[in-house]
C-alpha cells in the first residue's frame, strides 16, 4: 500500500500540474475573450471571507458579535454596529453555497451565535430602544454620547435574520423559519419588522452616522424589510401582520416621492433634515447607490407613483451611479493624478471624517466596491431583458475599472482598511474593517451573477 502511494502521487502530481495549466491558460483566454473573470476579485473573495469569520465571536467578545473593526483606539471600532453586522452576514449567506464543507462547519457556527445574540441586544434596554446603533463587545449597550437612533439598524437585521431562517432551514434544528420569527430566545424576525413598520416615518440618524431626517437609504431597506417580511409573516400563518406589513411597505413606496430630483433625474440622499451636519448641500451620496445594492431585489418594480417607477432597470439608477461618480472625480489628489480609468470613490463629496479626526474626508473602498456592485446589477437586468451581450460587458468593463481602483490602492496582501487616503493613496483609517471584506464578496456575486445569466 505504502509503496503504492509512493509510486502514484508523483504521477498524480503531474497530472494535477497538467490540469492546473490547463485550467489557467483557459481563463487567461477567456479573460481576453470576455471578461469571464476579474483575477484579482475572484482570488481576493477567500481571504474576505476569512477575514470576515475572524471578526465574528472574537475570544474577547460575546459570541455572536461582529466587531466592526479590530482597532480598539483612534478611532475604537469594537464594537457591534447593528448595520455593518448585518451586511456583514449578508455576505457570508451569499457566499455560503459556495463554501467548502470545513468553512460551512465554521460559518454555521458565527450564524448561530450571531442569531443568538441579536435576539439578546432586541432585550438590552438601550437609550433609543430597537434604534440603537452599536453595542459594546460583552453585549451590553452603549450609552454615551452618539448619533442615534438610526433606523436602517433593524431593517437590516430582519433580512439578515430571514435569509438566516430559509439557509439554515432543514440544516438545523431550532432555527427555522418559525422559531426565528416569533420566539424570544432566538433573533426575533418579528420584533424588528413591528419596530419597522410603526416607526418608519420617523426621522432617524444616517447610515454614516451624521444626519438626521429622512433618508432614501434608510427607507429603501425598511420597505425590504417589510415587503419581505409580509412574505415571510404570510408563509407562516400571520396574516393580520402580513397585511400590516404589505401595507406600510406601500406607503414607504409612496414616500419615496420625496428623495426625487425630478430636475436632475437622480435621487437625493437626505430630506427633511432636523438636525446633525448641515454640510451635506450635494445631497449626492455613495449611500443611494448602497440603497439600490441592498434593498432593491432583481426583478422588483416599485411604483411610486403613475410616471415614477424604481426598478433595475430605471435610467434614474445608472444617471445617479454617473453624478456620485463624477463629483468624486473632481475633489481627491488621487483622482486627479493617476491614470487608472476609474475614480476612488468616497461617502458624499463634502465628507470630511478621516478616521481619527475630521480634517478632511477619503475615499472608502466599500463606497468604489459598491459603486462596482451596481454597475454590475444593471448589467445582469440588461442581459435578462434580452439586451445585446456588448452592451451588459461595456457596463462589466466599466465595473471592473472601480476593483481595479481598490486593488491598486489596496495592501499587497489584498487587505483593505475602511479609507484610502486623498493624497497619497495608501490605506488609510481603520484597518481590516468588516464591512470593507464583505463589500468585496458581495461586489464578487454581482459579478458572477451577470455571467450565470448570459448562459
Ligand atoms: C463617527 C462616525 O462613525 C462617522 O461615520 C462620522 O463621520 C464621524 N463620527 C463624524 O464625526
Ligand atoms: C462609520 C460609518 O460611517 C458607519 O456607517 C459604520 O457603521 C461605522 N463607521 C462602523 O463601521
Amino acid at each position: 500500500m505504502r509503496m503504492k502511494n509512493m509510486i502514484l502521487s508523483p504521477m498524480a502530481a503531474l497530472l494535477l500540474f497538467m490540469t492546473s495549466v490547463t485550467t489557467h491558460a483557459a481563463t487567461q483566454t477567456a479573460v481576453c475573450e470576455d471578461l469571464l473573470n476579474h483575477m484579482w476579485l475572484s482570488e481576493q473573495r477567500p481571504q474576505a471571507l476569512l477575514r470576515i469569520l475572524e471578526n465574528i465571536s472574537r475570544s474577547d467578545t460575546k459570541p455572536g458579535t461582529v466587531v466592526a473593526a479590530r482597532t480598539k483606539a483612534e478611532p475604537n471600532y469594537y464594537y457591534h454596529w447593528v448595520r455593518d453586522a448585518a451586511l456583514v452576514i449578508q455576505s457570508l449567506i451569499e457566499a455560503f453555497p459556495a463554501m467548502s464543507q470545513e468553512q460551512r462547519q465554521v460559518t454555521r457556527e458565527k450564524f448561530r451565535d450571531y442569531l443568538v445574540h441579536s435576539a439578546d441586544l432586541q432585550d438590552t434596554p438601550t437609550l433609543t430602544g430597537m434604534g440603537e446603533p452599536k453595542f459594546n463587545p460583552d453585549g451590553s449597550s452603549f450609552n454615551d454620547l452618539w448619533a442615534r437612533p438610526q433606523n436602517d439598524g433593524p431593517a437590516l437585521r430582519a433580512l439578515s435574520v430571514m435569509q438566516l431562517a430559509r439557509l439554515m432551514q432543514g440544516e438545523q434544528q431550532g432555527f427555522g423559519p418559525y422559531q426565528l420569527y416569533n420566539n424570544t430566545h432566538i433573533a426575533t424576525i418579528k420584533g424588528d419588522l413591528e419596530y419597522v413598520a410603526h416607526h418608519w416615518r420617523e426621522p432617524s440618524v444616517d447610515l454614516w452616522e451624521e444626519v438626521y431626517g429622512d433618508h432614501f437609504y434608510t427607507r429603501m431597506v425598511q420597505r425590504r424589510a417589510l415587503r419581505e417580511g409580509a412574505l415571510f409573516a404570510r408563509e407562516l400563518g400571520d396574516i393580520g401582520a402580513a397585511n400590516f406589513y404589505d401595507q406600510q411597505a406601500s406607503e414607504i413606496e409612496d414616500s419615496l416621492v420625496i428623495f426625487w430630483d425630478a430636475d436632475r433625474s437622480i435621487w437625493r440622499t437626505t430630506v427633511n433634515r432636523t438636525g446633525g451636519y448641515g454640510h451635506k448641500h450635494s445631497n449626492i451620496d455613495v449611500a443611494l447607490l448602497l440603497a439600490f445594492n441592498h434593498g432593491l431585489r432583481p426583478g422588483e418594480e416599485i411604483r411610486i407613483h403613475k410616471n415614477l417607477k424604481l426598478s433595475w432597470q430605471s435610467r434614474s439608477i445608472l444617471e445617479t451611479a454617473e453624478h456620485v461618480e463624477n463629483a468624486f472625480r473632481e475633489i481627491y489628489t488621487i483622482n486627479q493624478n493617476s491614470n487608472l480609468v476609474a475614480p476612488a470613490i468616497g461617502r458624499y463629496p463634502e465628507d470630511s471624517f478621516g478616521g481619527s479626526h475630521t480634517n478632511g474626508g477619503n475615499p472608502w473602498p466599500l463606497a468604489t466596491l459598491a459603486i462596482a456592485e451596481t454597475l454590475y446589477k444593471v448589467a445582469t437586468m440588461r442581459i435578462q431583458n434580452g439586451r445585446s451581450r456588448e452592451n451588459a460587458l461595456r457596463l462589466v468593463r466599466e465595473a471592473d475599472h472601480f476593483i481595479d481602483r481598490v486593488r491598486y490602492h489596496a495592501h499587497p496582501d489584498g487587505s483593505l482598511n475602511e479609507q484610502i487616503h486623498r493624497d497619497s493613496g495608501y490605506m488609510t483609517s481603520v484597518e481590516h474593517l468588516t464591512w470593507s471584506y464583505a463589500a468585496l464578496v458581495t461586489a464578487e456575486a454581482a459579478r458572477a451573477q451577470v455571467f450565470a445569466s448570459a448562459r
